[in-house]
């Protein structure tokens, strides 16, 4: 190569960088976003975690109310982009599915987000959140994704992730795992229990998270680190998540939804009131009607309490789904020692009978419980007419006692669990394993034609419950 044109490509490359360099700042005050990705602030704890860059980060798909054509998408990255986009194609075995003709493009919704934790000492984030809903899809397909932002002279996405579509076919079987609370050292303690779930069950359908996935619901270090411990997880198979009382701010008495809830996730938009938007909702996947109670608002005001009771008879007065699933934070009936949640119980309890609902699952009292209202302590292996299943679980690692109560068939404590959920026509299959992969509890529901359901408890699994007592000596 000639000298003069090493000199030409010098001098267009010094241009190019100080164009690159005046457009940044045109975008953000903050120089140091673009340029060194918060390099001056290198010696916060959990840089990494806490701070965007241009590169997305916290992916996560989640479901939607017509999960056969559609998915939601969101993702964060510094504010730099103020555009971004999804590439969405049907899965080739070979890299084909990159031809243009393959691969539609959408753009998404982007908002600008700064949150402060000043409880915790953790610094300014200023990120943008983005979000997309990617509608027209083919049921039971295979779709591969990625976002980013498209830029067209020097862009950066993530990878590709592959993500399915539920079938048509109403009796195809599907599963989904049922998280309690995550809350504490989730990085630390948590990420074994998401990860052994998926080891175990990588075709999943979806993931349930019954509130409480974080402590300190401004903390975004603690939300980067829920989504550490997904990772590629949370972003191919879809999630759901209803709200604890730790995803409201404590500092306002749990008056107020993390300011983060609705930027960082997607949720069914079809509650009672707008201030329940993503938190109460109702979504239908496969032959199951799956529903969100907000149990805090629930407890907040009378008026929520009202327009959620309401709600939820009118949607399990239509609905035309063979089982029923709700999920709330705040149990029935409470396992934890000098705890009951009254007013939720008098509250739904009376619709939950109503409209025969197979499923309430739940979380908060850090312990283990499953059974029926009319247990009354028996202990029977099979029964007839069980009504409802009631279960509390923990899947992170703070840890309570429990008391026996007549409505428990299985209980157990000090123990972090997930639950693998399948449903096969009349037939529900519930197992809880330990992080270790051990079964923990597991039970059949058998539907009948008239709708009331058999239960077939598993005996063996009952051997395996812990107790706080057994292995802590005081
Ligand atoms: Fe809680």
């Amino acid at each position: 190569m000639k000298k003069t044109t090493l000199v030409l490509l010098g001098f267009m490359a010094l241009m190019a960088c100080k164009t690159a360099k005046k457009e940044s700042n045109a975008h953000d005050e903050d120089h140091d976003h673009f340029h060194s990705q918060y390099s001056s602030m290198s010696d916060v704890d959990a840089h990494k975690i806490i701070f965007p860059s241009k590169t997305p980060d916290r992916i996560i798909v989640s479901l939607t109310e017509d999960a056969n054509h559609s998915f939601a998408v969101n993702w964060r990255t510094n504010q730099q982009v103020d555009t971004a986009y999804v590439q969405v194609a049907e899965e080739t075995h070979g890299p084909d599915f990159l031809l243009d003709k393959n691969k539609q493009q959408f753009t998404a919704k982007t908002e600008f987000i700064a949150v402060e934790n000043i409880r915790d000492q953790e610094p300014l984030v200023k990120a943008a959140y983005h979000s997309a809903i990617i509608n027209n899809l083919k049921p039971g397909t295979n779709y591969v994704y990625r976002v980013g932002d498209g830029n067209k002279n020097n862009d950066t996405w993530s990878e590709w992730f592959q993500i399915k579509t539920p079938s048509s076919n109403k009796s195809e079987p599907f599963s989904f795992i049922y998280f309690g609370d995550a809350q504490n050292d989730v990085k630390s303690m948590w990420s074994r229990v998401l990860r052994k779930s998926y080891k175990m069950m990588p075709e999943v359908d979806f993931m349930l998270h019954a509130g409480d996935l974080i402590n300190h619901s401004e903390s975004d270090r603690e939300w980067g680190e829920w989504f550490y411990a997904g990772s590629f997880i949370h972003a191919t198979v879809p999630s759901v998540m209803t709200p604890g009382n730790h995803e409201y701010d404590k500092t306002v008495e749990r008056k107020k939804l993390s300011a983060l809830w609705r930027p960082q996730f997607t949720l069914p938009e079809n509650a009672p009131i707008e201030e329940l938007k993503e938190t109460c909702y109702a979504l239908d996947y496969q032959s199951m009607k799956l529903i969100s109670i907000d149990a805090q608002s629930f407890i907040n005001s009378e008026y929520s309490r009202n327009e959620q009771i309401k709600w939820l008879d009118s949607v399990l007065a239509s609905n035309t789904k063979k089982w029923i699933t709700i999920t709330m934070h705040y149990p029935i009936y409470s396992t934890k020692k000098g705890r009951d949640n009254k007013e939720l119980r008098e509250g739904l309890k009376p619709l939950i009978d109503k409209y025969n609902v197979d499923l309430v699952l739940q979380g908060h009292d850090h312990t283990y419980a499953r059974g029926y209202a009319s247990n009354e302590g028996l202990g029977k292996t099979v029964v007839e007419d069980a009504g409802a299943i009631y279960a509390v679980s923990v899947s992170g690692p703070k840890m309570y006692e429990s008391q026996n109560q007549d409505w428990m068939v299985k209980r157990g404590e000090f123990t972090q669990l997930f639950q693998i959920i399948t449903i096969e026509g009349n037939t529900l299959k519930y197992d809880s394993y330990t992080p270790m992969g051990s079964v923990y509890d597991s039970f059949h529901l058998i539907k009948k034609e008239d709708g009331t359901k058999k239960i077939i408890n598993d005996p063996e699994s009952q051997e395996f419950m812990r107790f706080k007592s057994d292995f802590i000596k005081e």
